[in-house]
């Protein structure tokens, strides 16, 4: 059958915790502030000597043990980032070192909404038949990106990675409904952009070089995207799905802000016992937020197979999007 089941999950956070009493000493801000208006009480960074792509593997791990399947059995791998290690691409980097001889692999960008266009980008694949067992990473290293003399933003993100594993099933499909979403007019409000610098390489032919970032954000303009849009999209998810929200177990959305999550859910009319959160511990992982929560639950035994889970994934582009699935 072409159904979408989930199989496993797994997760992977980096070892150095910065708290906000820390983050107090390298800009002004107090453990107060950040707490009061975002509900972050400390985040995760990761360390010189790791990148991205080791926390990716760590979680893809993790994951494939929870599944029970092979790495060998694998036939597709998306790795959600916007901070890949390597430009061209990490995901062949990932399908070499967890030996998944027979995977095709390849990165996607959609930042914090990453996981949930990559979720619904695989069961694409399974549904159509072309992909029977699929790994789906999210996997971001904000800390590389952020200006940490903008206390205005670099409060808010952390570092981590997320995975879920996916199969084709003769059960029914537990891709219940979803809506996907973009608006490149409000780019602008966060952007982690390329500058370069002219540099002529001879006369009449002139080029750019030069990096990326730092995140620059309007927070403010972000938020009321926010609020207003998930529970806008995740009402269209629920109607595809032909379900309410009434039915819905568990809220899962990008871990932003709690303020978000709230307000969210309130709009939603979900009570707040359904809202998975684990922000305060982990800050705002961009596209491993998702799948990082999920496995959390799954592995405290607060999600049970079966569940009815509405994700949403919202952020950069802007791109927006929600998933309703069963676990
Ligand atoms: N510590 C202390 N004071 C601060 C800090 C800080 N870390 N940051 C800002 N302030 C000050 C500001 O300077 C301002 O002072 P002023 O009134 O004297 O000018 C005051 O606090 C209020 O600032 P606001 O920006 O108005 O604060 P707001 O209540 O809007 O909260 C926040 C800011 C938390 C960023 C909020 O707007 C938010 O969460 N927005 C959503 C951001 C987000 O989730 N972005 C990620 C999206 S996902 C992705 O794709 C990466």
């Amino acid at each position: 059958g072409n159904g979408v089941a989930f199989i496993g999950s797994g997760s992977a956070t980096p070892q150095v915790t910065l708290s906000n009493e820390t983050l107090s000493q390298i800009v002004e801000t107090s453990d107060e502030w950040i707490r009061t208006r975002t509900g972050i009480q400390r985040r995760r960074l990761v360390t010189p000597d790791r990148t991205m792509t080791d926390l990716a593997i760590a979680a893809a791990q993790s994951a494939l043990d929870m599944a029970n399947l092979a790495a060998t059995e694998l036939d597709l791998i998306i790795l959600a980032t916007s901070t890949a290690d390597d430009l061209f691409g990490s995901a062949s980097l990932i399908q070499a070192q967890i030996g998944a001889s027979r995977a095709v692999a390849f990165d996607l960008t959609a930042a914090c909404s990453g996981f949930v266009f990559g979720l619904v980008t695989a069961s694409q694949f399974i549904r159509t038949g072309a992909y029977r067992n699929v790994l789906l990473i999210g996997a971001d290293v904000l800390s590389r990106w952020v200006d940490w003399g903008d206390r205005s933003s670099c409060v808010l993100f952390g570092d981590g990675a997320g995975a879920v594993v996916m199969q084709a099933t003769d059960e029914s499909d537990r891709l219940l409904g979803f809506e996907l979403r973009s608006d490149g007019s409000m780019n602008a409000c966060l952007r982690l952009a390329y500058q370069g610098e002219s540099r002529t390489l001879m006369d009449g032919v002139t080029i750019t070089q030069g990096t990326y970032g730092p995140i620059t954000m309007n927070g403010k303009e972000v938020y009321r995207f926010a609020v207003q849009r998930v529970p806008e999209v995740i009402e269209k998810a629920l109607f595809r799905a032909n379900m309410t929200s009434a039915q819905i177990d568990w809220l899962l959305l990008h871990q932003a802000n709690q303020r978000i999550l709230d307000a969210v859910a309130q709009r939603l009319n979900i009570d707040s016992a359904k809202v998975l959160s684990n922000l305060a511990n982990y800050g705002n992982t961009s596209a491993a937020s998702i799948p990082l929560a999920l496995d959390e639950a799954v592995r405290s035994g607060k999600v049970k197979p079966g569940d009815a889970i509405a994700a949403s994934g919202f952020g950069a582009g802007l791109t927006w999007g929600a998933a309703i699935f069963q676990w």
